[in-house]
């Protein structure tokens, strides 16, 4: 009742007041407007004006139609008809003498909801009326930032527009076409144009990822509408064989420990034979620095795989493969991204020692580019038998196994350190078994798909060699890899020499917090150095381990192993042991199928050479470079099984128990050793909180490269209680398990 007293007076007010304005000779349109649906308490009644667009006249400034002054809506009537209210208002337009006609009405909701407009009606005499059929949605001006524009019910070709509206006709047409930029928002009328690019949802999983339909030969499709989001993280279906993606996954991929800083140029291989790739090659892509400067300031890198399969190059190629031994450099940008600088090929030459040495160049352009994707192919297939044989199996599978004997053997299962790494032995010997039997067998699934065929284990067994178990504690590996500096005040005792360097940043958080729950746990137990040195269980475990499990090594000329003659040494010792069973395995293990799962990415062995200028092969290529990469990487069948391999070991099981967690919670009685074990979950749940934050810096560039993949394989998930079982590509288990 107060509303009602209030409209009529405010009405009256207003007719006064035009009547001073001199507007009484004017004439006066009336009109109703009907309104749908409206939100909650909102009332378009004190929220809405409307004002008219004259059809005969033209304003001389704007070109539009003469525009009339705002009226507001009056009277709401409300009714009901087959369940759906709608509101009846009253509008009344005071207009100039020579206003005309309305053809168009602009809206304007100054409320702070949408309401559905079905029609306005407008009698512009007493046996005429002019119609507004709308049936949309108007939303706040405060959202759209313009009026919501209606036409009446009067349809002209373009040509036959009346002029005061032609204006008006061909604006709202370019609103509607948009700019083709910005995210569209539901109160947007955009109508534009996108590929299917938002089917794959990759952030989910790998099974949420689907190919762009449109735009390409391989998949047509209709056009959809563009929404202007972000894109499925496949916006890109080329990224994978960008140089800077060729890069990142050096120091975020399946293979990340490899990568080193090249010490001197050029680089010199066994027996002092000296590469053939010349500060000329390089020095266009150094940012201006001479080859010399670049090594000095520490910004040439090398991905080095020649050596080791030099020397069984000539017998692995006679199994009818086509590989070479490669070197890549690689130069780190001021963004901290790594440029591919050149790739050096090598074959067995005649002669003993001899070697034919291709060196390629990054090319953007034509037939120098395929020849370099060509080169990068090769790369990747000496990195992908180096991670399985040698990253994955040897130095984490295998190097784990005779702990687990020796600690089954020489410790009691009420020994402290005996409960401290059972969880991290958790069906490492029934895995590894399982490999032998089947992967690694003469004949087996990694001989068939792998390039060093049945010199794989050979070949791994010569790198043992140089294998250190001190070393792989990973700031020692980062030291020896000119990758980290000595920093006594950093917790990891290491300060890394740039720091987007996925792998080694978030290794080096996770490395922290298991070195400070086992330095704790060893220092409850061992009160002092002696007490190590006399623990007859751990001193016998220690020799085993040595001299039986990992006997080869038993001569300890090169350092291999720490005495066992003091806490720090027991504590880095199992910190060193740990790591390597839990995040070291998993930042190898898992990502196997985000990064090889699509085989031309990481092929595992190759058919063909690369073709020489002016050879029959050579005029093949040219022909068609796609249908040589094709015939190069490996068969159908030998991609089916590895791809099948690879689904395999990268899922987690449902009975995973990661770091942090143990399979009970009552492993020991020592309620302090309990206390000490919740402080590493929640070390680990801050480290977890870390990645997520360098995740959602975008100024670290290495994390997501172009192919958009985060990179979570150093993630804990320590909250994942094995319900997020399958392929998720993050997760830190306790063992080797897979
Ligand atoms: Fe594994």
């Amino acid at each position: 009742m107060l509303q009602d007293c209030w409209d009529n007076l405010r009405q009256k007010v207003i007719h006064h007041l035009n009547l001073l304005a001199g507007y009484e000779t004017q004439p006066v349109l009336r009109g109703e407007v009907v309104v749908y649906r409206t939100f909650g308490r909102s009332n378009p009644a004190k929220s809405t004006a409307i004002s008219l667009y004259s059809i005969t006249r033209a304003d001389e400034n704007t070109g539009f139609g003469k525009l009339s002054r705002e009226a507001s809506l009056r009277n709401g009537k409300k009714t009901k008809h087959d369940g759906v209210e709608t509101t009846t208002y009253d509008v009344v337009f005071y207009l100039e003498a020579d206003f005309g006609t309305p053809g168009a009405i602009a809206v304007k909701n100054r409320g702070r909801r949408e309401f559905l407009l079905k029609s306005v009606t407008l009698e512009v005499s007493e046996n005429r009326s002019v119609h507004f059929d709308c049936n949309s949605w108007v939303y706040p001006i405060i959202k759209t930032n313009v009026d919501r524009l209606f036409f009446a019910n009067t349809s002209y070709l373009p040509s036959q527009t009346p002029a005061a509206l032609q204006s008006l006709r061909q604006e709202e047409l370019a609103n509607l076409r948009g700019n083709g930029r910005g995210e569209r928002k539901e109160w947007e009328r955009i109508y534009d144009y996108d590929r299917y690019n938002d089917l794959g949802d990759p952030d989910k999983g790998l099974h949420h990822e689907r190919p762009i339909l449109g735009g390409t030969r391989s998949y047509p499709y209709p056009r959809r509408c563009r929404t202007g989001r972000p894109l499925s993280n496949q916006a890109d279906e080329n990224a994978w064989m960008s140089d800077e993606e060729f890069g990142r996954e050096m120091l975020a991929g399946l293979n990340p420990a490899v990568i080193r800083c090249l010490e001197r140029f050029p680089p010199v291989g066994r027996g002092g034979k000296v590469s053939s790739i010349t500060a000329s090659h390089i020095e266009k892509n150094l940012e201006g620095l001479s080859a010399d400067q670049a090594v000095e300031l520490r910004r040439i890198f090398i991905l080095d795989h020649h050596d080791y399969i030099m020397q069984y190059l000539r017998r692995i190629n006679e199994q009818g493969v086509c590989v070479y031994a490669s070197r890549t450099l690689l130069f780190l940008r001021h963004d901290q991204t790594l440029k591919p600088l050149a790739i050096e090929l090598s074959l067995p030459g005649d002669g003993k020692g001899a070697e034919i040495n291709r060196v390629f160049l990054p090319a953007s352009q034509g037939g120098e580019r395929a020849l370099w994707q060509l080169a990068k192919t090769h790369v990747a297939v000496n990195d992908s038998g180096h991670h399985q044989l040698i990253s994955h199996w040897l130095h984490t599978h295998a190097a784990v196994e005779p702990f687990i004997i020796a600690t089954r053997r020489q410790l009691s299962a009420m020994h402290p350190i005996y409960k401290l790494l059972d969880p991290h032995f958790k069906d490492t010997m029934h895995i590894n078994s399982l490999a032998r039997s089947v992967l690694l067998n003469a004949g087996g699934i990694l001989e068939m798909t792998m390039f060093p065929g049945k010199f794989a284990l050979e070949m791994s067994s010569a790198i043992y060699r140089n294998w250190r178990f001190r070393e792989q504690a990973l700031p020692l590996d980062l030291l020896k890899r000119g990758i980290a500096l000595e920093d006594p005040g950093e917790p990891s005792g290491v300060r890394l020499r740039f720091e987007d360097y996925p792998y080694a940043i978030d290794g080096l958080d996770v490395w922290v917090a298991i070195k400070t729950w086992v330095t704790n746990y060893c220092a409850y137990f061992y009160p002092d150095d002696r007490s190590v040195a006399s623990d007859v269980e751990i001193q016998s475990w220690w020799h085993e381990v040595r001299t039986i499990g990992h006997g080869d090594k038993r001569n300890d000329e090169d350092g291999c192993w720490l005495p066992l003659d003091s806490v720090a040494n027991l504590s880095q010792t199992l910190t060193t042991l740990i790591w390597i069973a839990s995040a070291l395995h998993a930042s190898l293990n898992f990502g196997q199928f985000a990064y090889a799962g699509y085989p031309p990415n990481r092929p595992t062995r190759c058919r063909k050479f690369i073709p020489h200028e002016g050879t029959p092969e050579f005029a093949e290529y040219l022909r068609d470079p796609d249908k040589y990469f094709l015939e190069m990487v490996p068969d159908r069948f030998t991609t089916t099984l590895g791809l099948a391999l690879i689904e395999v070991l990268s899922g987690h099981t449902a009975d995973e128990v990661y770091l942090g967690q143990r399979a009970s919670s009552e492993w020991t009685d020592d309620s302090h050793v309990l206390h000490m074990f919740q402080q590493f979950g929640d070390d680990l749940r801050k480290v977890e909180k870390r990645i997520e934050e360098r995740n959602g810096n975008r100024g670290l560039k290495n994390r997501w490269g172009p192919a958009q993949v985060p990179y979570t394989l150093l993630y804990p998930d320590t909250s994942n209680l094995g319900a997020e079982k399958g392929v998720t590509g993050r997760g830190i288990p306790n063992s080797v398990s897979i």
